[in-house]
């Protein structure tokens, strides 16, 4: 995977690119909610919080959360977005994270996996951070079930290139169990429709996805062109909704 360095792409736009309707936002908060104990409030991590997406929904449902990311750029647009009294923004990285050992009653990684570079260090990190029975909710794809979204297959080599960018779901599964992690559920979360066609083509040409920074400008070029045939046809139509993967492992 070619590496992308937030504070220098995609965080002008990423907001914007990756917005999240209310509808969408709340499927998320209840998947999540269903994953976490009972109790209010819990202490929250939201680890490769980027532009704060879900981080102060995340307060809002749960209790006080803590945003970590490496990226300068990603805080400030999230530190001018939202001035939740439950959020704090820390720098930080998933293998090295600022903030006291058994603290966290859960830990949230949205999209932030395939981006950490020393992953069984930030295993033994998140174990550290969180409270013994504590959960780490991994929303993140795997090679091995991988969405289709339906705008891909105008890119050529689209799902293979971008079904590369993940781990297995095994191997992930065995590097967490390895150090005494339990998986506590892994299923998947229905995310409705991002809105229209013409609308999701809109978000696409900021190309704040990690796919686009894979191809040759080129590719990109070319597949635009043949989605934008395709989309003409019916801008209107809506986008289908989206099965997305949710691992939660339990640390011990
Ligand atoms: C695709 S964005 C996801 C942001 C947010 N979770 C969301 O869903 O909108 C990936 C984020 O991971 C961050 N990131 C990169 N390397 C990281 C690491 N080692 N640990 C934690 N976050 C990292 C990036 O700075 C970026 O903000």
């Amino acid at each position: 995977m070619r590496r992308i360095d937030y504070d220098k792409e995609q965080y002008q736009d990423y907001a914007r690119g990756r917005a999240l309707t209310e509808r969408q936002l709340q499927v998320w908060i209840s998947a999540f909610g269903a994953r976490l104990p009972a109790r209010r409030p819990l202490t929250g991590l939201d680890v490769g919080s980027g532009t704060g997406r879900f981080t102060p929904a995340l307060a809002e449902a749960f209790g006080p959360v803590t945003g970590v990311d490496p990226s300068v750029r990603m805080r400030e647009v999230a530190q001018d977005r939202s001035s939740h009294p439950g959020v704090r923004y820390v720098a930080g990285a998933a293998e090295d994270m600022p903030v006291p050992s058994g603290s966290a009653d859960y830990a949230l990684m949205f999209l932030s996996w395939h981006h950490v570079q020393d992953k069984p260090r930030a295993a033994r990190e998140l174990a550290r951070v969180l409270k013994p029975g504590g959960r780490l909710l991994l929303r993140a794809n795997f090679r091995d079930h991988h969405p289709r979204p339906w705008w891909l297959e105008h890119f050529t080599r689209g799902f293979e290139v971008d079904a590369s960018l993940y781990q297995p779901l095994h191997e992930v599964i065995a590097m967490f169990t390895a150090d005494g992690w339990r998986v506590a559920d892994f299923g998947t979360v229905t995310q409705p429709s991002d809105g229209t066609r013409g609308e999701v083509l809109e978000r696409l040409r900021l190309r704040t996805l990690s796919f686009f920074a894979q191809i040759s400008p080129e590719e990109v070029e070319a597949g635009f062109r043949r989605l934008e045939e395709f989309v003409a046809e019916d801008p209107g139509a809506p986008a289908p909704e989206f099965t997305d993967s949710l691992l939660t492992l339990e640390r011990p």
